[in-house]
């Protein structure tokens, strides 16, 4: 028989090894690996099992009842408020605004429930109930019908949630912190964070309470990182920005009870995290027209259209391999709209240090954003700034064709709400037999590829030359 043997699990991702390794193969990062006791296998014994009930497909079934929080754009990101029964994580890093915007929200939720009975507890494991309530009187919270408490042991907390029956919300704060004594492992391992995680949860499932898990994202690994929580959770959000900008944006990378890829967007303010309930202005408000290199994408993000900023910067090289530093957006995408510059439209970048930003904080994922990085390269490229009234999006494939992209429509609109005037696209198809008509006051020109981008740069520098010399 084999012999039950110690494990070396990743606190990362929480793949298991037989051996130490300096590397976890599952997920690549160094060392991660802690030694672990083998977990005790219940065994299945045959007979003693309920029978499980089999249905069909169709049948009554109502929408999932709802608590809002009160924060419009968390409830737009949980797809509409908390679930009872239902656990969320929120992730992030240290310092980013977890606490703060689940105190707030917690505070909003224990107003509006408590007429009817139902209570709401935040239970902190790293701040003392002091802290917490200064942090309270400092957010205008204190006169919140709250429960608080400062406590780590599981096995204190499952008890007195086991009594609780009012129970519509319980705020962990954090996950990392709690420990069942049951275990031999610190607290944050993986082992620790994923038995304190299951427990809490069945908790929540057989009491009818939400749960809200906060987890910390460290790079250096000592503290488990939540991704192995991210398959036990009905939701899963996290807060992205760096701690120098005010905005902060939540974003729904799970959500059984909703749409993914929705965000909200909240401003960092001594009031604590403030609601933006429009984005793109706020990103567009440092804009500086005439600046050559800045180009405005019309994005999507979940539902919503966000206009945001792309900024390119070129500098020589000062030898050696040239430098790519990119914030806010892939930079294996940006080698390929070097490359594709270089090679379908002549434009050569490769020996020029680039650096991209997306301004304001935002983090883009969307193949949609190519065609304003373009836009903002070859502005570098011929220090010729593009239109202040002009919006760019579009995928850009290898050979330089520009790609469709969805939603179109609700770009353009965005866009000439914000008193944007013209639009650079891919070509729009007929849909069914019509072209959709573009809003009002907004000029669009087609472009099919990306040498059409680049050619109006091109001239304007020429003109200027010929000025010069003429
Ligand atoms: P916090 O919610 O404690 O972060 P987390 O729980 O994710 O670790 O937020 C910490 C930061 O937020 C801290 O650096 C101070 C700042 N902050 C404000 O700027 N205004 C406020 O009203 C509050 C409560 C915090
Ligand atoms: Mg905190």
């Amino acid at each position: 028989m084999a012999r039950d043997r110690t494990r070396f699990v990743c606190q990362e991702c929480g793949a298991a090894h037989p051996k130490w390794q300096g590397r976890c193969d599952a997920c690549g990062a160094w060392n991660t690996l802690s030694e672990e006791a083998p977990a005790p296998r219940p065994a299945v014994r045959a007979g003693g099992g309920r029978r499980v009930a089999f249905v069909g497909l169709a049948g009554e079934s109502a929408p999932p009842p709802r608590i809002p929080t009160g924060i419009a754009e968390l409830d737009r990101v949980l797809g509409g408020g908390l679930v009872p029964a239902s656990a969320v994580l929120v992730g992030g890093d240290p310092g980013i605004g977890k606490s703060t915007i689940l105190l707030q929200a917690a505070a909003r939720i224990a107003e509006a429930l408590s007429p009817g009975g139902r209570r709401v507890l935040y239970v902190s494991g790293e701040e003392a109930v002091e802290q917490v309530r200064l942090r309270a009187l400092r957010l205008g919270l204190a006169g919140a019908p709250l429960g608080l408490a400062a406590a780590t042991a599981l096995r204190d907390i499952a008890a007195s949630l086991e009594e609780e029956r009012d129970a519509a919300l319980v705020v962990i704060d954090s996950i990392q912190t709690l420990w069942l004594d049951a275990l031999d492992s610190a607290p944050g391992t993986v082992a620790q964070v994923r038995a304190c995680a299951a427990e809490l949860i069945r908790l929540a499932k057989s009491r009818g309470f939400a749960v809200v898990l906060v987890g910390h994202v460290t790079k250096e690994g000592t503290l488990a990182g939540p991704r192995v929580l991210e398959h036990m959770v009905d939701a899963t959000l996290y807060f992205e920005g760096d701690r120098g900008h005010q905005f902060r944006i939540l974003r729904a990378v799970k959500n059984r009870f909703g749409a993914t890829d929705e965000i909200g967007v909240f401003e960092m303010t001594e009031q604590g995290l403030v609601e933006v309930a429009n984005p793109s202005a706020l990103f567009l408000a440092e804009r500086r027209g005439n600046v050559s290199g800045a180009a405005v994408f019309a994005g999507i993000e979940g539902t919503r259209p966000v206009l945001v900023e792309v900024q390119a910067l070129l500098a020589p090289s000062a030898g050696g391999a040239p430098r790519r530093s990119v914030v806010g957006w892939d930079s294996g995408r940006l080698s390929m709209l070097l490359a594709v510059l270089e090679a379908r439209c002549g434009l050569s970048l490769g020996a020029n240090d680039v650096y991209l930003n997306i301004a304001g904080g935002l983090r883009i994922a969307e193949p949609a954003a190519d065609l304003a990085v373009a836009a903002a390269l070859v502005s570098a490229a011929t220090d010729r700034p593009t239109e202040a009234d002009t919006v760019y999006f579009g995928e850009v494939g290898l050979s330089g064709e520009v790609r469709q992209v969805a939603q179109a429509e609700a770009r353009l609109r965005e866009a000439q709400k914000l008193g944007f005037a013209a639009a650079v696209l891919p070509p729009r198809l007929a849909r069914a037999g019509r072209a959709v008509p573009p809003p009002e006051g907004i000029r669009l020109s087609e472009i099919g590829h990306i040498a059409d981008l680049v050619a109006p740069f091109a001239e304007q520098a020429q003109r200027q030359r010929q000025r010069r010399t003429g």
